[in-house]
């Protein structure tokens, strides 16, 4: 019935229709969609297509995006054909490829392109005509291949470029580089086969190079004849000059604007490096000296004598002991970076010359303490971190009020003590995690008053102490995640008046008390994920934990380790009135709460998935109404239907993979006007045509990518399963649209005249005449079926309900004692509507219609007189029984013009004349309920009354 029906509808659509679809709606003939095979586009605009054994440049992204992300495929050609349509393309990775020819003009479209990686490669030369195109580039990165060459043009369209990456290759000279990039202010050269490096080679003439990385060559001689470097402050040499180097600057102006050298792990002798050094030494100030060897006492010395010298690494050198004279020259260091050496002793005094120290590094050495050294120095960042530092005394820290950032974290402290903080009145960052403490000892509770960041992470603390931190009144920052707390105790949390960001994850936590967040009135981020808090029902409590905390943004609640049944109290998210983001995945909650999410109108994005809720309760998501990400996978969802009851408009990113529906509706796609990604990984399909129009819609829509859409399998029906659902022909579901397309061209001509005439003068014929003809198909079908289930169809629009249920049904029904069908309760569920009105008005010896303004207006109630009048007209049968409800002039008659048509045939009765003798309304109704089927033509003469006005209707 469903497609004997549908068929004649569809054509008699498109073919009055199409012409307005070739004409508004250029996309209406499928061209390529928008499933990309393998490739998410995020944010519309970036192609994230890593690890996905590309072996050649995918050719379905869509024109719009700017950034690709084709890093870790396996493709080995590049040509422009596949690229042509990315014009908008702002950064491309193909990093980690094995791409070993890229053919001349590939990127000749690539106009506006910036940055360009194609690191971890296999191409051998740099050719002319390769680059072309890449007007607007400014990053190329090409390390880790095998170039060996660059052709003299290969840069030609590279003016704009002001970063080469041309590290970990095989190139044996400078040549051709700086060529056509005049704008170059970064070049890396690391790791190549140079053991010359001659200025001529690279330019002739002063470039704007900022920084030069020579490292890891093996440099035999280094010429500077001409001042090609005015701008360059920054040279890496480290690990890249030969013993025997032979060191040639023209004059010492010419590196004279460096300020930033690394000579580690030089091989050259001191004398060479002294030379080195005295050639830049006038605008040194950040010098590396790691990985040395020898001769590190004598670089120290010499450096050091330089006074603009402010910033030494000595790292990675052994040393085991800082002597007090060890760096006693350096009075105007800055910083001091002695991390990654054996250091076990530092002198008392080591440091007493260093006047201009403020940052000192000793991390990564073996300290079994804080060394006396530091004390009274004016030091304001110390980092003692991954030492092997065993507790604090009282007096480490005396008089180092400059101190405000102390690194003390990855050592065995085991616990902290209370004196230890007493002048740190300036700190503001103090990093605790992975240090073994198990009592924090009050250290909170008085000093520090200007700490804002504090890290307590990977400790061993198991109870907090009622306001253990009250003395932290500008604390922003508390991490305490991978603890062993287990009860959150009411005023834990005292004083902390400016914390925004509070981390407890991964604790023991069982129980929130009642005030425990109380006093986070700042409050934006909560983590309280993978805890093993529990609540025995949903079941409104006392106190919500959360009520206090209008400010919090985000709530992280998921993965409770719970052996319980786990349900979330239905006021638990009571108070978190400015809550954008909440995360309660993972916890085997087995329901939610119709009020649920009452409390929190402002969620913008919910993560709900691996739970098993199997259903979602329809009002469930009505109190949210900007939501833009819901994340729903791994919950056993039958249906999508819910999404039907929220207010989705602004929905953009929908995650309901794994779950076991296998249709989806096109209601519910397009209830989601916004939606521009839909995640469906892992569910699997019913193939036939129940899915025809999400299949269709999958690949023709332009907006939403619906992410891995290639490999989405059927599992029914049983001859198909396994396959893949964008393979499914559904054809014989649909009209072919070729032929619509065809058909609604021609139809488009004749319906142009035709409509025209039509619509003045033949507009319900047409009407009545597709309603005619659905009829005659029922009518063929049913021809032999014609027990009659009802004594009368009631037809009546929603408005009127109260009449119909109040006063005709008791009377009929309970009275008289007929058999009525009413819609609302006797249609049968699923059913299409239209198949609904045809069984129950041939199901009925009558139908009633119940006529009054709004009746004539719907739509489904003029097809109801339509279909009872074609039976009459088709069974010679009276079955219509017109009930006027209100008085209707005749001229708001005029359009209806079945009705009037009707009514001038026809009598009826009118309600709103009954005022007076209702018992006569309510018998002569009984009485043409009563009459048997007359042949048409024989009217009842029921009524004493006069039409709606008062005059017989005429046409
Ligand atoms: C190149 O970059 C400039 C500024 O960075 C921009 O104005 C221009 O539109 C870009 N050209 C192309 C072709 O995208
Ligand atoms: C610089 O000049 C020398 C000698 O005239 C020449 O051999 C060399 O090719 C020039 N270098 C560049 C980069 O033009
Ligand atoms: C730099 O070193 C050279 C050679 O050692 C020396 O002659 C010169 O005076 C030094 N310049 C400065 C500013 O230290
Ligand atoms: C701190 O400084 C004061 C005065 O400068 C000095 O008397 C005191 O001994 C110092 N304390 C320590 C522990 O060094």
């Amino acid at each position: 019935m469903e497609t004997i029906i549908a068929m004649p509808l569809r054509g008699f659509f498109f073919c009055s229709f199409g012409i307005l679809y070739l004409f508004f709606n250029s996309s209406f003939c499928p061209t390529t969609g928008y499933v990309l095979k393998n490739c998410l586009v995020t944010l519309n605009t970036q192609a994230i297509c890593q690890k996905n054994s590309f072996k050649v440049f995918p050719k379905d992204i869509p024109a719009r995006v700017t950034i690709i992300d084709l890093s870790q495929n396996r493709i080995s050609i590049l040509n422009k054909t596949p690229l042509a349509n990315l014009s908008n393309l702002l950064r491309l990775d193909l990093r980690h490829n094995l791409i070993s020819k890229i053919e001349s003009g590939t990127f000749v479209v690539q106009m506006s392109l910036e940055v360009l990686i194609i690191n971890n490669n296999m191409l051998c030369k740099l050719e002319e005509g390769m680059f072309d195109g890449l007007v607007n580039l400014t990053e190329l990165s090409l390390t880790f291949n095998n170039i060996d060459t660059i052709a003299p043009a290969s840069f030609k369209s590279l003016s704009k470029l002001r970063f080469l990456d041309l590290g970990h290759n095989k190139l044996r000279n400078l040549g051709n580089i700086l060529h056509h990039t005049p704008h170059l202010q970064t070049l890396y050269i690391t790791a190549n086969h140079i053991s010359t490096f001659h200025s001529w080679e690279l330019s002739n003439k002063s470039t704007e190079l900022v920084t030069l990385d020579l490292s890891k060559n093996e440099l035999m001689a280094f010429r500077l004849t001409a001042d090609i470097f005015p701008n360059l402050t920054s040279l890496n040499l480290e690990d890249g000059l030969k013993n025997g180097i032979v060191w040639e600057v023209n004059d010492t102006s010419y590196l004279s604007g460096v300020s930033k050298l690394d000579i580690s792990a030089v091989r050259s002798s001191l004398h060479e490096l002294q030379e080195v050094l005295g050639t830049i030494n006038s605008s040194l100030r950040y010098l590396k000296l790691n990985h040395m060897n020898n001769n590190l006492q004598d670089l120290i010395d010499f450096s050091c004598k330089n006074p603009s010298l402010s910033s030494l690494e000595i790292r990675n050198n052994g040393i085991k002991v800082i002597g007090s004279d060890m760096l006693n020259l350096c009075t105007n260091l800055y910083l001091l970076d002695l991390g990654e050496n054996e250091i076990t002793k530092i002198s008392d005094n080591s440091f007493q010359s260093l006047w201009q120290l403020k940052v000192l590094i000793i991390k990564s050495n073996q300290l079994t303490s804080v060394p006396y050294a530091i004390r009274n120095t004016g030091i304001s960042t110390l980092d003692l971190s991954s030492n092997n530092i065993n507790g604090l005394d009282c007096d480490d820290f005396a008089n180092m009020t400059y101190l405000i950032i102390l690194h003390l974290n990855n050592n065995p402290l085991l616990a902290l003590n209370n004196c230890v903080s007493k002048d740190l009145v300036n700190l503001k960052i103090l990093m605790l995690q992975n240090s073994r403490i198990s009592h924090l000892n009050s250290t909170f509770k008085k000093d520090m008053p200007n700490l804002e960041v504090l890290t307590l992470f990977n400790n061993q603390l198991a109870v907090l102490d009622y306001g253990e931190f009250k003395a932290l009144d500008n604390l922003q920052n508390l991490s305490l995640q991978g603890n062993k707390l287990e009860q959150l105790k009411n005023g834990t949390f005292f004083g902390l008046s400016s914390l925004t960001y509070l981390n407890l994850e991964s604790n023991e936590i069982t129980e929130i008390a009642n005030g425990t967040f109380g006093d986070l009135k700042a409050l934006k981020t909560l983590n309280l994920m993978s805890n093993h808090i529990i609540y025995e029902s949903e079941e409104p409590i006392d106190y919500p934990p959360f009520a206090e905390l209008s400010n919090l943004d985000t709530l992280l609640i998921s993965s409770q380790r719970r052996h319980h049944r786990f349900n979330l109290p239905q006021n638990f998210l009571k108070g978190l009135k400015n809550l954008s983001v909440l995360n309660i995945k993972g916890n085997k909650l087995t329901s939610l709460h119709p009020l649920t999410f009452i409390d929190t109108p402002n969620l913008n994005k919910i993560d709900l998935s691996g739970n098993y809720l199997t259903d979602i309760p329809d009002n469930l998501f009505s109190p949210i109404q900007k939501l833009k990400s819901l994340y729903i996978s791994h919950i056993n969802l039958r249906s999508l239907d819910f999404l039907l009851h929220a207010n989705f408009s602004e929905l953009e990113f929908l995650q309901v993979g794994n779950n076991s529906f296998s249709v989806i509706r096109e209601q519910v796609i397009l209830s989601l006007s916004a939606l521009n990604y839909l995640n469906m990984q892992g569910n699997s399909f019913t193939c036939n045509c129940d899915n025809a129009w999400f299949l269709k819609w999958v690949i023709t829509n332009k907006q939403t990518q619906v992410f891995d859409a290639y490999n989405f399998e059927c599992n029914y029906p049983p001859d198909l399963k396994g396959k893949k659902l964008l393979q499914i022909d559904v054809h014989s579901c649909t009209v072919d649209t070729d032929f619509i397309c065809y058909i609604s061209t021609a139809c488009a001509v004749i319906m142009t005249i035709a409509v025209a005439f039509t619509h003045h003068f033949l507009q319900w014929h047409l009407v009545y005449g597709y309603y005619l003809m659905l009829a005659f198909l029922y009518n063929s079908k049913h021809k032999n079926k014609r027990a009659h289930q009802y004594d009368a169809f009631v037809s009546y629009n929603a408005n009127d309900e109260g009449w119909v249920l109040g006063e005709l049904l008791p009377k009929l029904e309970d009275e008289q004692g007929w058999r009525l069908c009413l819609h609302h309760r006797d249609f049968q569920p699923g059913k299409p509507i239209m198949e609904n009105i045809t069984d129950a008005i041939y199901g009925s010896r009558k139908t009633i219609c119940v006529v009054s303004a709004d009746y004539l207006e719907s739509e489904w109630c003029s097809r109801e007189i339509q279909v009872a009048s074609f039976r009459l007209f088709d069974e010679q049968k009276d079955v219509l029984i017109l009930v006027f409800l209100e008085d209707i002039p005749m001229q708001q008659l005029s359009p209806y013009y079945r009705m009037r048509r009707l009514l001038k045939r026809k009598t009826y009765l009118s309600w709103s004349r009954a005022d007076a003798h209702p018992d006569l309304f309510w018998e002569k109704l009984r009485q043409a309920l009563d009459t048997q089927e007359h042949p048409m033509g024989e009217h009842l003469r029921l009524t004493v009354e006069d039409g709606p006005t008062g005059e017989r209707p005429d046409q």
